[in-house]
């Protein structure tokens, strides 16, 4: 029987194992090789020892390059060297699969990440990408721990809509509709009653307006799925695809909500550390010196809590030059928000009541008219990680918001409806998950921390 690498522990020694996965390099020596294989099931892999005097060394050694896949049985000895606890003393060595080391495109030395995108089906098989991925498993599972274990359902929103919950019009439109022959009225605009929904239909840029239907139902929701936006945006903080976890809270406030946000971070990085201390050890020491140090200072410290007016008023007086100049009303760029969290606060910072002008029509205008209970959380070398708000729970202050910005009330009937039977306060937010990924590994670039990225012009694999 397979046993994984990760399983092996001080109780296998002196046992016979069977080990199966990819050899990352061979050292031959004059008694003996060593053979570094990798399962991925943990950072490091296993050293085999393969002596020179045996039966099938001469046959199999050639063929152990970099990428072959092999089983291995032997036993599990004490591991003289620095580096590895044990290592397995060879007695037999199967080839599973053989990998040409002339034209296989990993070798040892260190490859630029530019260039594993190019290879991004091979590319889990090197350190980084291996110990991203198991970070992203882990604050995955740290999700799901943190609200099951607050009572929150997990709830399933639909990826196929009618409706823009951000309003930004950033959708990307499904239709079965011939793009060679589109269907026209008399009026000559595009017949959508022929398309497959008998209407425009999209993908999802968030799922919270069906969220928001069920907290007001069963008053604890978070959704866990792949949105996506067709906004332009060439940056090392954006996606086209990328999965967002949305929590909502019926009977609640944005106080509740930044409490919620704060703990539910915290959570999510103090799991990670205990759970992956290999891979984060690696990101520490190769990826961004001292990021578990980062970490634990946010893990300990409380987030700073700051009025979007008192944000624009430090920004104004920093002794730093933006590209982008500050005045009251302006959405904040990421230098801005890297500023705050970075430089000037030097911890996460959870920036509330934003103008209406710039944020979603469903944010409850606050009682100066002039702005919204927005939230927004920005992170050290991140910036935004987090947006939520308190929702518009009035009827009529939302129909008004909804027309002010141009969207039509009957296109939103079902969630308008929501707050003419039975409204109830209620507030959430959205965590990207590969920005969250982004800082608690270091990483700088986002299309690395997700598995096969989606971006202007990039679908491949
Ligand atoms: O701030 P956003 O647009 O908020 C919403 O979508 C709300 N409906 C959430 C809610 O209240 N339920 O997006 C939320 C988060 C951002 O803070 C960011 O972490 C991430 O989603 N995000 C992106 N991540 C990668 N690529 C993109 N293009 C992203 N756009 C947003
Ligand atoms: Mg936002």
């Amino acid at each position: 029987m397979r046993t994984k690498i990760k399983n092996l522990t001080p109780a296998c020694i002196d046992t016979t194992v069977t080990v199966k996965g990819w050899v990352r390099s061979v050292r031959s020596q004059k008694e003996f090789s060593f053979i570094a294989v990798n399962d991925g099931s943990t950072f490091h892999g296993l050293q085999l020892v393969f002596q020179a005097t045996h039966a099938t060394y001469d046959e199999t050694l050639p063929k152990l390059t970099t990428g072959t896949s092999i089983s291995a049985t032997g036993t599990l000895i004490k591991s003289m060297g620095k580096g590895q606890q044990f290592e397995l003393a060879v007695n037999s060595i199967t080839v599973i699969g053989l990998c040409d080391a002339e034209i296989y495109p990993l070798q040892k030395k260190q490859h630029s990440f530019e260039f594993l995108r190019d290879i991004g089906h091979l590319r889990a098989r090197t350190n980084t990408i291996g110990a991203v991925a198991r970070a992203r498993n882990a604050l995955s599972f740290a999700t799901h721990t943190f609200f099951q274990e607050r009572g929150f359902l997990y709830l399933h929103t639909p990826i196929i809509t009618a409706s823009d919950c951000e309003g930004a019009g950033q959708m990307f439109q499904v239709t079965t509709l011939p793009l060679n022959q589109v269907p026209k009225t008399p009026q000559n605009h595009v017949d959508f009653s022929q398309d497959f929904f008998g209407k425009p239909a999209f993908l999802t840029v968030s799922g919270q307006l069906n969220g928001e239907a069920y907290a007001c139902a069963l008053s604890d929701i978070y959704t866990f799925g792949p949105t996506f936006r067709a906004e332009n945006s060439n940056t090392s903080r954006h996606l086209a695809e990328f999965w967002m976890i949305e929590p909502e809270m019926a009977f609640a406030d944005l106080h509740d909500n930044m409490a919620l946000a704060e703990s539910y971070l915290k959570h999510c990085l103090s799991y990670l550390l205990n759970h992956c201390p290999d891979d984060m050890k690696f990101f520490n020491e190769f990826i961004e010196k001292g990021v578990i140090s980062k970490l634990e200072h946010v893990i300990r410290t409380p987030f700073e809590q700051l009025p979007y007016t008192d944000a624009v008023e430090i920004l104004q007086k920093a002794p730093k030059k933006f590209q982008y100049p500050v005045s009251w009303g302006i959405d904040l760029q990421s230098e801005h928000e890297r500023y705050l969290a970075e430089e000037y606060f030097k911890k996460p910072v959870i920036l509330i009541n934003y103008p209406a002008e710039i944020k979603a029509f469903y944010m409850r205008m606050n009682d100066d008219e002039k702005t919204v209970a927005a939230m927004d959380v920005l992170v050290p070398s991140v910036g935004e990680i987090i947006g939520g708000a308190q929702r518009e729970d009035r009827l009529d202050v939302l129909e008004r918001r909804m027309m002010a910005m141009n969207l039509k009330p009957e296109e939103y009937w079902w969630y308008l409806e929501l707050r003419k039977f039975g409204s109830v306060p209620h507030a959430g937010f959205g965590l990207g998950l590969e920005r969250l990924v982004l800082f608690a590994t270091g990483m700088e670039n986002i299309r690395d921390v997700i598995p096969f990225p989606r971006s202007p012009k990039h679908a491949d694999f």
